[in-house]
């Protein structure tokens, strides 16, 4: 299988990497904007190949020629909010390279399978759909394995337990609305709210909302490590069949009372794309937590659409 990652920057060059550590796809290309920036570290990531052991091709290139055939994209080609950059500027400019860029891809590769990772992330998975034509079950969003990470993580070091035993799902947009799941978390099997008490999970829950502006804070960029492993992590699903259940953006069509729009849920991942999105049972508390969150994302579609009119 082919892997493309469009954007070479700090999370699609971690992607690649992580894509091609997995040794499970023969190529991966890494195709940027920038020229001698994909092909630089496509160089570098093949260079490591006799380190690590694996024996996927790793390409640079700044034509899309070169993705052509491709099975799965994973598009990080972006902007990072700026001082003295609007939302609404971010909006647009990520729009536009979104658009641009799935429109040069989907030319050259009608059957790929899209996972958007730009930001504002569930209205550009949005552009994404839009853009390429193909079927909803063929893009998704990549923020829900990330958030989730996050979570699973801080919650890994209050309890001192491993992460290998933590299970945690969380729904809604890729932003402060997010929406982790305390009931729907476990510890090894165990209910979270067996092991913790609520104001701390409470504020773990708090911290995981703010994760990504937590670490902006501190080296005035955002993240791209968990992203870059998030992200390998839903290729990795779809190339093996493996039909793992992960949180993803999805395109929901009438599930959990919500119609038109990607958002975050837990969705069947396999070879075919978005095989199933699953629909568990929330509290009236959740539910409006989900909604809240989904009305944040149809308002940056609103933007967006308000913005492209003029
Ligand atoms: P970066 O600035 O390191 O890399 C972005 C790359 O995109 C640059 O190399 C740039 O040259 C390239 N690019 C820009 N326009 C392009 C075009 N028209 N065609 C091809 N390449 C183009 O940024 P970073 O840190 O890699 O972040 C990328 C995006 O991912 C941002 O929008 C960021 O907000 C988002 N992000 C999303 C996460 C999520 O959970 N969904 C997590 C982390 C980042
Ligand atoms: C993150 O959550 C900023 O979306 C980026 O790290």
């Amino acid at each position: 299988m082919k892997v493309t990652v469009i954007g070479a920057g700090n999370v699609g060059a971690t992607v690649a990497e992580c894509v091609a550590r997995k040794d499970m796809v023969a190529e991966v290309v890494l195709i940027d904007i920038v020229e001698g920036l994909p092909q630089g570290k496509a160089l570098d990531l093949a260079q490591s190949a006799p380190i690590h052991g694996f024996d996927t091709k790793v390409v640079g290139t700044n034509d899309y020629a070169d993705t052509a055939g491709s099975d799965i994209c994973v598009i990080t080609a972006g902007l990072a909010r700026k001082p003295g950059m609007s939302r609404d500027d971010l909006l647009a400019k990520n729009a536009q390279i979104v658009e641009s860029v799935t429109q040069q891809f989907a030319a050259k590769s009608p059957n790929a399978i899209l996972i958007v990772v730009s930001n504002p992330l569930d209205v550009m998975t949005y552009v994404a759909y839009m853009t390429s034509g193909f079927p909803s079950h063929r893009v998704m969003g990549m923020a829900g394995v990330l958030d989730t990470a996050r979570y699973r993580a801080f919650l890994a070091a209050e309890l001192g337990v491993s992460v290998k035993d933590i299970q945690a799902l969380l729904m809604g947009g890729h932003g402060d609305t997010m929406v982790p799941l305390p009931s729907y978390t476990t510890i090894g099997g165990i209910p979270v709210t067996q092991m913790i008490a609520k104001d701390k999970l409470d504020a773990i829950v708090e911290r995981t909302k703010f994760g990504g502006g937590e670490i902006v804070k501190l080296m005035g960029t955002s993240a791209w490590y968990a992203p870059g492993a998030a992200s390998a992590e839903m290729v990795e699903a779809i190339v093996k069949d493996s039909g793992r259940v992960l949180p993803a953006a999805v395109w929901l069509n009438g599930q959990y009372g919500l119609d038109g729009l990607f958002i975050g849920a837990p969705a069947r991942l396999g070879r075919k794309g978005v095989e199933g999105i699953v629909e568990v049972s929330l509290t009236k508390d959740e539910k409006a937590l989900l909604e809240a969150s989904a009305a944040a994302v149809r308002g940056g579609v609103a933007d967006l659409e308000r913005i492209r009119k003029g």
